[in-house]
């Protein structure tokens, strides 16, 4: 068990850059919170890795944003929301103290598909881990009905990494976004709305946009999980008496910290200053 917390800044999780288009919506809706953002990026990306690998990481990430005081910490990956996220919420948060919260971010997403696809052929671009576990077709079976939406994954392992690397645009990215296109709407032809199911590809969106026929609704999570954050605390005034209001960020990661500010000022539009962060096993 933890100490009991205090008061904390909202924590927000990813494997690495990801979660910075989450947090970037969520800072722009709810300014005057504290946040702390955690990337593991040495140990990104988690979209290849096995369902044991992608816990433990996460699991792991999310106590030492409680160590750090967080009452609320929000698992700004689809991958680590689809593997990890309802075992923490079940176990972990029993052990560690059942008054602090984790949320993710598919809930959110698949709760707004009725109010964007008209005519309910739905593809999802996901990781390999996310399309595996099935996270968005059981989900949107559960909250919608099995029968009113047809659902495409297309796994993308190659736009985490160009992601990671800052190759946003050029030949090599335009091939890699037009191939899983092709295969998503090779599935599907009829799909009229994409979930953009993992936090990194927003950056990719430009390019997507590009190569997708006229038409398609793009969702990116960013500004879905920021409104339905806000919600949420004001149902939940316990847990929002207990974040701290400054207008703060901290930036943490498990890579060097000059590699991490070079490549998240890309992401968050302005220059920022982070802190290196081990785990201790
Ligand atoms: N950004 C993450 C997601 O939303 C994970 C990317 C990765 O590390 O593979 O799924």
């Amino acid at each position: 068990m933890l100490e009991p917390s205090q008061k904390g800044a909202i924590g927000l999780f990813d494997s690495g850059f990801g979660g910075l288009t989450i947090l970037k919506e969520v800072v722009k809706l709810l300014p005057q919170y504290d946040y702390i953002y955690l990337g593991d990026n040495a140990r990104a990306p988690y979209g290849t890795r096995s369902f044991e690998t992608v816990y433990h990481y996460t699991a792991q990430a999310v106590e030492a944003l409680f160590k750090m005081g967080s009452p609320l910490v929000i698992l700004a990956c689809n991958t680590a929301s689809a593997k990890a996220l309802r075992t923490i919420q079940q176990n972990d948060l029993l052990i560690l103290d059942p008054t602090r919260r984790v949320l993710g971010v598919i809930r959110p997403t698949v709760e707004l598909l009725p109010m964007i696809s008209k005519n309910g052929h739905v593809g999802i671009f996901a990781t390999k881990g996310t399309v595996a576990s099935s996270s968005y077709p059981l989900e949107i079976a559960k909250l919608h009905g099995e029968k009113n939406f047809k659902v495409s994954q297309v796994a993308c392992p190659m736009w985490v990494p160009m992601v990671e690397n800052n190759e946003l645009s050029g030949e090599g990215a335009s091939f890699f976004v037009r191939k899983y296109i092709d295969e998503l709407f090779t599935q599907d032809p009829e799909i009229d709305t994409i979930i953009l199911g993992c936090t990194h590809y927003p950056l990719l969106e430009p390019l997507i946009k590009r190569y997708l026929p006229d038409g398609v609704n793009l969702i990116s999570q960013g500004n879905i999980v920021a409104h339905s954050l806000k919600e949420y605390l004001q149902r939940h005034v316990d847990i929002e008496n207990r974040l701290t209001i400054g207008g703060q960020i901290t930036y943490l990661t498990t890579e060097q910290s000059d590699y991490f500010e070079k490549i998240a000022e890309i992401f968050m539009g302005s220059s920022l200053s982070a802190n290196h962060f081990d785990f201790v096993e």
